[in-house]
C-alpha cells in the first residue's frame, strides 16, 4: 500500500522554468560557469549529479545510433579546425545571423528574432542589419597573423566528412552507413537564452548516414521515425513532441529538406534536433577544395559515386534540458508535496540509492557490502544524513528511481527493502536477489 496522491493538474508550464532551473542549481545538476567572478554569460558547467545525466544522454544516444546497428561507427574528431574545411563547408561564407545594433542604448540583436521595440530599453531605432559570423576564431601557435588562423567547430558534422575516406577504407563499410559522433561545438550566439537552451558551447550528437543519391529522401522519413522514438522510449511524452518540416526558405545552405524533432518548452514548440537531407554537398565540396576523390566505387555494379547524406544533429546539453522539463512532477506524500524527478532510470544520475535506515555503527558493513554488490552495476549514492523519509524525498528529487535501505531486520535476516520512486512502492528482497531484482526492473524500464 502507497499513500502518494498526484497533483491534480500536470507542473503548469508557468513557473516550471523557474523550479527546474532552481532544483538543476540547488542539487548539483547544472551551476552557472565562473560564479565566484560573476558568472561568464551564456557559460554553464555541469555538477556531480548533471554530469552523471549528460553523460546517460549521451550514452543512450551512441547506444541507440552505433552500438545497437552495425551500420553505423564512431569517431572522435579535433574542436580546432583549418580555415579550407570551413571555407569548404560554406560556414566561412554562410552561418552569419543578420545583427542589428539598438541606436538607443547599442545593444545588438538577431534582427529575425527582434519583434520590434529593443528588448532592453525599448528603442526601435536600429542600424541596418549586417552578417555576423557565429564562428569562433582563434590562432593556432604563437605567431597572431593570418596563417596561423583556426576556428572551434560550430558542429561536428565536418569531422566526419572530412574522414569520410579514412572511415572507409579502414571500416570497409559500403553504403548505407553512418558516422556518429558526439562532442563539443561552439557558436558565438547573439542571443543565447533561456539557461541550457542556447549558449556558446555545448554539446552535439550528430550521425551522418551515407547513402546511394537515389534511397536519400527514403532514409530521410527512415531517420525521422527513428529519432522520434528515441525521445519517446526514453520518456518524453507524445503530446510534448513532434515533428515539423523546415518551409524552404528556412533551409539551411546545404539542406535540401530539413525536419525538426520540437519540444514543448515552457515558451512554446522549439528545436530540439534537426534531420536534414543534406545531399553530396558537402562531400562534393570537400572533394573540389582538397583535390581528393571522395566518393565510393560499388565493385558489384562498377558504378561509382557520391553519396547523399541524412544526417540527424542533435544537441545533448539542450536534449538534458528537454528530459528534465518533461520529468519534473509533484505530488503528495502522506499530506507533504514533494518534487519528483520521473526520470527514465537510463538516463537518471543515480540508478540506485543505499541508504541504511540510521547512522548507527552496526549498520555500516552491511550497508557498504550492498553499496560495493551494486556499484559495479549501476551508479549509486550513499547517504547516510538526516530521516529516512527526508532522503527518500532528496532522491525522488534527482529522479533515484531505487532506493535499497538496510535496517536493523537486515542484520537477522540479510533483506532489504526496495522503494520504488513512482509509487513509493516497498518490497523485501534477500541480498541474494537483489542485483538480480534491480536488473530485472532496470531491464523492464
Ligand atoms: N550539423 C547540423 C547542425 O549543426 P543545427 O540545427 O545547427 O544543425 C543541431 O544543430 C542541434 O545542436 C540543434 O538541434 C540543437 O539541439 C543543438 N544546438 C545548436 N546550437 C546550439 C546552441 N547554441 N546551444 C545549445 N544547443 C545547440
Amino acid at each position: 500500500m502507497t499513500d502518494v496522491q498526484r497533483a491534480a493538474e500536470p507542473v503548469a508550464a508557468e513557473g516550471l522554468m523557474e523550479k527546474v532551473v532552481g532544483l538543476a542549481k540547488r542539487r548539483g545538476f547544472i551551476f552557472q560557469s565562473a560564479e565566484i567572478y560573476g558568472g561568464f554569460r551564456s557559460t554553464y558547467d555541469y555538477g556531480p549529479l548533471g554530469v552523471n545525466m549528460l553523460r546517460n544522454v549521451k550514452d543512450a544516444w551512441w547506444r541507440a545510433m552505433v552500438q545497437l546497428r552495425d551500420d553505423v561507427v564512431g569517431i572522435d574528431a579535433a574542436i580546432l579546425g583549418p580555415p579550407a574545411v570551413w571555407a569548404a563547408s560554406g560556414h566561412l561564407a554562410n552561418f552569419t545571423d543578420p545583427l542589428v545594433e539598438c541606436r538607443t542604448c547599442h545593444s545588438r540583436w538577431r534582427e529575425d528574432k527582434l519583434e520590434g521595440a529593443c528588448p532592453n530599453c525599448g528603442g526601435t531605432d536600429f542600424t541596418e542589419a549586417r552578417s555576423f559570423n557565429l564562428m569562433f576564431k582563434t590562432h593556432a601557435g604563437p605567431v597572431e597573423d593570418q596563417a596561423a588562423e583556426a576556428y572551434l567547430r560550430p558542429e561536428t558534422a565536418q569531422g566526419m566528412f572530412v574522414n569520410f575516406l579514412n572511415v572507409l577504407q579502414t571500416t570497409r563499410k559500403k553504403p548505407p552507413f553512418g558516422i556518429a559522433q558526439v562532442g563539443k561545438s561552439f557558436r558565438n550566439e547573439i542571443t543565447p537564452q533561456n539557461f541550457v537552451f542556447r549558449t556558446r558551447e555545448f554539446e552535439q550528437m550528430e550521425m551522418e548516414y551515407f547513402v546511394p543519391p537515389d534511397e536519400g529522401p527514403r532514409w530521410h522519413e527512415y531517420w525521422l521515425a527513428e529519432r522520434y522514438r528515441w525521445y519517446v522510449d526514453l520518456g518524453i511524452p507524445e503530446d510534448k513532441l513532434r515533428l515539423r518540416h523546415h518551409d524552404p526558405d528556412e533551409l539551411s545552405h546545404y539542406s535540401a529538406g530539413t525536419a525538426d524533432v520540437e519540444f514543448l518548452f515552457p515558451w512554446g514548440w522549439d528545436e530540439l534536433e534537426g534531420i536534414a537531407n543534406r545531399t553530396d554537398y558537402d562531400l562534393k565540396a570537400h572533394a573540389a577544395a582538397s583535390g581528393e576523390r571522395l566518393d565510393y566505387f560499388d565493385p558489384t555494379t562498377g558504378e561509382r559515386y557520391t553519396p547523399h547524406v541524412i544526417e540527424p544533429a542533435a544537441g545533448a546539453t539542450r536534449t538534458m534540458m528537454a528530459f528534465l522539463l518533461a520529468a519534473y512532477d509533484e505530488d503528495e506524500i502522506g499530506g507533504e508535496r514533494r518534487a519528483v524527478l520521473r526520470l527514465h532510470p537510463r538516463l537518471a544520475p543515480y540508478q540506485v540509492a543505499v541508504l541504511p535506515l540510521s547512522k548507527k555503527e552496526a549498520l555500516e558493513p552491511l550497508a557498504r557490502e550492498v553499496l560495493h554488490l551494486l556499484q559495479p552495476h549501476f551508479m549509486c549514492d550513499y547517504d547516510v544524513t538526516q530521516s529516512i523519509g527526508r532522503r527518500y524525498r532528496r532522491q525522488d528529487e534527482v529522479g533515484t528511481p531505487w532506493c535499497v535501505t538496510v535496517d536493523f531486520d537486515s542484520l537477522e535476516d540479510r533483506a532489504v527493502t526496495v522503494r520504488d520512486r513512482d509509487t513509493t512502492e516497498q518490497v523485501r528482497v534477500p541480498l541474494d536477489g537483489l542485483l538480480d531484482e534491480l536488473r530485472r526492473r532496470a531491464g523492464d524500464a
